[in-house]
């Protein structure tokens, strides 16, 4: 990657060129959801993300009686029993500075007003999940700064459950796995400062065979309240094709979710197959997948990143806050070794475009892959969940999901999702308009060739999102490599294959 470069043998030819920013250093900043959403009366845990130099010291101002601050900064307690909205004034100081900000506390029934960000246990550890993996990952989450930068869940999927539930139908968890059953994982991810998700589906069993949620949505979603369990990811495996069914599946859950006490966010994962961006927000999802599973391949087939973020991309005016189009989760950090993303078995019956081949292994995503996989994700105000090994996560795994101008991108207040306006050559250039009037600009190489092209904002700006009203001059920031690059009305790109560049403009 890299903006105006005019050697042939520039940027281009080598790896990603991404700013590693070090949360632990420096004057103190500021990040994650500006706009947070809770239900009324109900238990909140929310970190003030702030990087910096540590101590950190935090004020806060406008809090609703109820809640307080720690000393970590992480917003506790139970939020007002009214909707409403309240103001909070945050302000965190260290010994090299000062940092201000606004964070609207939204207390009404939506949730997830900035899309999710966290981790997800399915695509490391599939059915291998257990206590230890959950708390091992919160911690990593905090050491190496994740949290701090807005990172909050972590999400049990498929295979917690023990082999069978309690005689009065009551959920149990894993003897082995999970011997001291949800409650204590939770308990611990809280204190960390952060939530738990956990995983099942509309039917009698799970993808993996375990028991599913049908007909058992009370007293699951009463068990969860109990537990601390944050989110839920209800899945479709072994129920009925029909769109109306889904529905009423999912809202049968999404009442038993609404009837406890807890804040716990419904995300739908049906592979947009019955088109859940029409439903799923009336039935109470603030998330849904729109596509089958992601593998670890960039390919335009079916599970490529590639193929996923086009048909994403087409969703566009769907997405909002507490309603979001979900690509699935991030491939930072698998590279081939995911237990889920590494190799892909085929079922003997296969539908004509996959015939001929059944068993698929993938290498995983080059450096330049995966950085515009994450541009992509981030650009399309996707949940942003990682789903490797945290705490052996290398340095470009790190500098890719700790950039905060790019994560500003994703949790941008507006939440809007980018649309592709142009294409030309294999380039796609994607605009995101941004909430203090600013447009986020990213093109990606879908070639393997190097190539190069002149973008002009005011063209990508104002389309697709209607007119942007500018002078035609800009103020250019590159956010992946944190620096600005002046005022201009154009941006010269010269990109590897498959390599991405992504602008923040501002007028001038
Ligand atoms: C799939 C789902 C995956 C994972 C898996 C667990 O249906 O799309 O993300 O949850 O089930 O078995």
């Amino acid at each position: 990657m890299g903006t105006t470069a005019p050697s042939t043998d520039g940027p281009a030819t080598a790896g990603p060129s991404v700013a590693r920013f070090d949360p632990f250093a420096g004057p103190p900043h500021l990040h994650g959801a500006q706009r947070v959403g809770v239900r009324p009366g109900t238990e909140l845990i929310h970190p003030l993300a702030a990087t910096g130099a540590r101590p950190l010291r935090f004020e806060v101002t406008g809090l609703p009686d109820g809640l307080h601050v720690d000393a970590e900064g992480i917003v506790r307690g139970r939020a007002p029993a009214e909707a409403g909205t309240h103001r909070l004034e945050v302000s965190v100081a260290n010994a090299e500075g000062r940092a201000h900000d606004v964070v609207e506390l939204v207390v009404g029934e939506a949730l997830c007003l900035t899309p999710p960000l966290g981790w997800n246990s399915w695509n490391v550890y599939g059915a291998e999940v257990s206590a230890e993996v959950i708390v091992r990952t919160a911690e990593a989450m905090v050491a190496t700064g994740l949290r701090d930068l807005g990172y909050q869940y972590v999400n049990i999927d498929d295979h917690w459950h023990a082999p069978r539930r309690a005689r009065d139908g009551a959920p149990l968890a894993h003897p082995e796995r999970f011997p001291d059953g949800i409650e204590p994982v939770a308990r611990r991810v809280h204190q960390l400062g952060l939530k738990l998700g956990i995983y099942s589906d509309a039917a009698h069993l799970t993808c993996g065979r375990c028991f599913g949620g049908l007909g058992h949505e009370q007293v699951d979603a009463r068990a969860y309240a109990a537990w601390g369990v944050d989110l839920l990811k209800y899945d479709y495996c072994f129920a009925p094709s029909s769109g109306d069914e889904a529905r009423a599946r999912y809202g049968a859950m999404g009442d038993a979710l609404r009837a406890t006490d807890r804040s716990i966010v419904l995300s739908v994962c049906e592979w947009g197959f019955r088109r859940p961006w029409r439903w799923a927000p009336e039935v109470g999802g603030a998330l849904w997948r729109t596509t089958p599973d992601i593998f670890d391949t960039f390919s335009w087939s079916p599970f490529g990143v590639r193929h996923i973020a086009r048909r994403n991309l087409r969703l566009a005016d769907h997405a909002g806050p507490g309603r979001w189009n979900d690509p699935d989760m991030l491939l930072v950090g698998n590279r081939g070794r995911g237990a889920s993303t590494g190799v892909l078995r085929l079922p003997n019956q296969l539908p004509a475009p996959l015939r001929g081949r059944r068993i698929w292994r993938f290498r995983g995503l080059s450096d330049h892959q995966v950085h515009s996989h994450v541009t992509l994700w981030a650009m399309m105000a996707a949940p942003l969940l990682a789903s490797h090994d945290l705490a052996a996560s290398s340095e470009l795994d790190l500098a890719l999901l700790t950039n905060p101008e790019v994560l500003a991108i994703d949790q941008d207040p507006l939440g809007a999702q980018a649309r592709k306006v142009r294409a030309p050559l294999g380039l796609w250039q994607l605009a995101k308009p941004l909430r203090d009037g600013g447009v986020a600009i990213s093109v990606t190489n879908l070639t393997r060739m190097r190539r190069r092209a002149t973008v002009r904002i005011d063209r990508v700006a104002g389309a697709g999102h209607g007119p942007v009203p500018t002078s035609g001059r800009w103020h250019v920031r590159d956010a992946w490599e944190m620096r600005s690059l002046g005022e201009r009305r154009q941006v010269e790109v010269d990109l590897a294959g498959h390599g991405s560049t992504l602008v923040v403009c501002r007028p001038a």
